[in-house]
């Protein structure tokens, strides 16, 4: 990240020769993050798990400042004093430049904020490029579910214990 800078909830970044805010998820980006989520996965969500926003769901969206092109998009809720991360996805021409680790740490600090000890996810055991990212911020495989799919392939269990994440900074 070369700049960045924060106001009341909307995180602004330069990085990559590329200028754009984190925002909350609203409406106005419904049709730019389903055609994201359509073109990435093959049994993409339903529009209604989309748009329902329930007290304690994180959404956001990564947005190009010059463009208003919606690049990222994170879904996820907290639980007490635990969160779970449902899905985490980034426009595919934009993959692989740092949106998905910016995205997921914006997600971790503004959760930590809320004193959450530990997040949990699901992920495909066939997902490496997702792996990696999670390994990457410290989450470690604790479990598997056999065919969670229903496709013959298995979700591999993984959580974050935020107490440790000062130790994978520098792994950033
Ligand atoms: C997973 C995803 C969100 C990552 O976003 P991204 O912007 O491409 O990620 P980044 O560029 O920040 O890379 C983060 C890390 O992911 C891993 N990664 C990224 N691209 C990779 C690739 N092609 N192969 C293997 N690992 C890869 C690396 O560990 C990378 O860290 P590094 O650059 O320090 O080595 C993105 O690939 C995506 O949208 N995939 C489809 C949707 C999905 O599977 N979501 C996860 C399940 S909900």
């Amino acid at each position: 990240m070369e700049k960045e800078s924060r106001t009341n909830n909307i995180y602004i970044a330069r990085h990559r020769k590329m200028n754009f805010v984190i925002e909350n998820f609203s409406e106005k980006y419904f049709k730019q993050v389903k055609q994201i989520i359509c073109s990435n996965f093959q049994n993409p969500w339903k529009d209604s798990n989309i748009l329902f926003k329930a007290e304690n769901s994180i959404k956001k969206v990564v947005v190009e400042i010059n463009s208003c092109k919606v690049l990222g998009y994170i879904d996820g809720y907290t639980l007490l004093n635990e969160a779970d991360l449902l899905l985490i996805v980034v426009r595919k021409e934009y993959q692989n430049r740092g949106i998905g680790s910016a995205l997921l740490k914006y997600f971790l600090d503004h959760i930590k904020q809320k004193n959450i000890q530990r997040v949990y996810l699901e992920v495909s055991e066939k997902n490496q490029t997702a792996i990696n990212l999670y390994k990457k911020f410290g989450f470690e495989i604790y479990g598997r579910r056999e065919n969670y799919y229903g496709n013959g392939e298995d979700a591999i269990l993984m959580k974050l214990e935020l107490n440790g994440l000062e130790k994978n900074a520098d792994k950033r």
